[in-house]
């Protein structure tokens, strides 16, 4: 260490107590030594002494929890459809999608989006959600902004498919791509960890670090430009998302019910332990408690008729306004953290090299953007259907692995063309024995059917695209 500021980084991570990261410093290329102490210079040493003490976390009166109320399933929604529709066709709504996270549990090496998604023809995840978007775009003769947040695990990938799709023929000036934060790994005892000599273990900040990459990004100030005034946000791994909805947009945006700041989708949970966070009452605001963190009295909790008392699972789309982003942006507003046991390979002093523990051996924070909903006005949850609009692509195999949520899909576009008097096979179960693709180009809801030619019977096994 020579400059002034690298000996007052030393000293301020020695009085953080995290002194031991510089024990190869002396010993780093001029290069590696800039690069390092860039990275450290960049890291929030309060912030992660406050964590390391228990502060800054996420935490919930779990005594205090009641199931949210929500919209339910078929309750009458007035004008809400043509509020959506006219807020569409004012350019008043943008497609805001976080795809940072990394696709482990699928076991897919890249990043999720490009994971093949559909049923017949393969598509992956990204050009799902462009072609819907580009259909919405001609329904409402607008075009629809795309704000897409990767991490840095994922950003030059992410980018070099979209190049390399020629943009899904999308404008690139509507579609935006920009980076989450980090938050760097702790072991047990709260000591940063060296994942090399010259560079710490990081992880991205969950996608609760939307709110401050939207800010810092310029993503929030190109939507107040364009004269966006609602996000509509969806995870990267559900390929029947319905992007812009507009009966979801007006509910959010009608002020009836809602403050028009933060609304959510949800759907009835499958069954106890599904992986999903949970729609929960607490102290008058709508919140969500993330399954992880939900105590097993409360997931097991039955009601008297025997049915999940907590049982509004989230399937992670929202409405969002841009105003309510905004207010959050300012001052020193920060969404609290969660903390996850995770395997976070680490520079092994012994054997000179990075080492896979074969355990979890360090704590990962994590910030989730639902965390806001606490922060919002009067927040809207509206309940839909698990078969027209979630079959998420989480796992290689069994529930939410792809031949699951292809077997939803088919089973969507089945009902889709069962109401134009299509025969559908079936199996026993009641799913829909064929392979049935329906481009959003054809469809985007089942009422577009209504004008195209459809076979009269889909045979056993078949593979049908429209
Ligand atoms: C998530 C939700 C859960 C919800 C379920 C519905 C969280 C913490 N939990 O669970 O409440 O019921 O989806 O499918 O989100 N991501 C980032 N940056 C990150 C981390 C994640 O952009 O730093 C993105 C991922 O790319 C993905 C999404 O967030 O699109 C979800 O992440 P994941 O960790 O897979 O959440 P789940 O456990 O599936």
């Amino acid at each position: 260490m020579h400059t002034d500021a690298e000996r007052t980084l030393a000293d301020t991570l020695e009085s953080h107590g995290q002194g031991h990261v510089l024990r190869y410093a002396d010993s780093l290329s001029p290069a590696d030594h800039k690069a390092f102490h860039a990275q450290l210079a960049s890291i929030d040493l309060p912030l992660v002494s406050r964590l390391v003490k228990g502060g800054a976390e996420a935490k919930v009166d779990y005594a205090a929890a009641r199931p949210a109320p929500y919209v339910a399933l078929g309750s009458p929604v007035g004008a809400a459809r043509a509020h959506g529709e006219a807020l569409l066709r004012a350019g008043k709504v943008a497609v805001f999608t976080v795809a940072g996270g990394q696709g482990t549990r699928l076991g897919w090496k890249g990043p999720k989006g490009t994971f093949p998604a559909t049923v017949v023809t393969g598509k992956p995840l990204f050009r799902v959600f462009a072609e819907q978007i580009a259909a919405a775009e001609k329904r409402y003769g607008r075009s629809l902004p795309w704000y897409i947040m990767t991490s840095p695990l994922n950003s030059a990938d992410t980018r070099a498919f979209f190049r390399d799709n020629n943009w899904f023929g999308r404008n690139p000036a509507d579609t935006f791509l920009f980076e989450q934060g980090t938050m760097p790994s702790i072991t047990f005892d709260g000591k940063l960890i060296l994942e090399t000599p010259a560079s710490l273990a990081l992880n991205p900040d969950g996608h609760g670090g939307a709110i401050r990459a939207l800010h810092a990004s310029g993503a929030l100030e190109d939507m107040q430009a364009r004269g966006v005034e609602h996000m509509s946000y969806f995870q990267v791994d559900n390929p029947m998302v319905r992007i812009a909805d507009p009966v979801f947009l007006g509910l959010h945006a009608s002020g009836d019910g809602s403050s028009g700041e933060m609304s959510s989708k949800m759907v009835a949970k499958r069954d106890a332990a599904e992986k999903v966070g949970v729609f929960c009452e607490v102290d008058g605001k709508t919140v969500v408690i993330e399954y992880s963190d939900m105590p097993p009295e409360l997931t097991n909790s039955l009601d008297a008729q025997g049915k999940l008392r907590f049982n509004a699972g989230s399937i992670a789309i929202h409405a969002i306004s841009v105003a309510f982003m905004q207010r959050l942006t300012q001052g020193d507003f920060a969404l609290p953290f969660h903390r996850a046991k995770k395997k976070v390979p680490y520079w092994c002093d012994n054997q000179r090299k990075t080492v896979e523990p074969a355990e979890p051996n360090a704590i990962k924070f994590e910030a989730f953007v639902f965390d806001a909903l606490g922060i919002a006005g009067k927040s809207l949850v509206m309940e839909t259907s698990r078969t027209e609009e979630f079959a998420p692509l989480k796992n290689a195999t069994g529930e939410d692995s792809p031949a699951w949520s292809h077997q939803i899909q088919s089973n969507r576009n089945g009902d889709w063309l069962e109401k134009f008097g299509v025969k559908i096979p079936r199996k026993p179960n009641g799913d829909v024995d064929a392979r049935i693709e329906i481009a959003a180009e054809t469809a985007l809801e089942p009422d577009d059917l209504a004008d195209i030619a459809l076979p009269r019977e889909i045979k056993s096994g078949e593979e049908v695209l429209l």
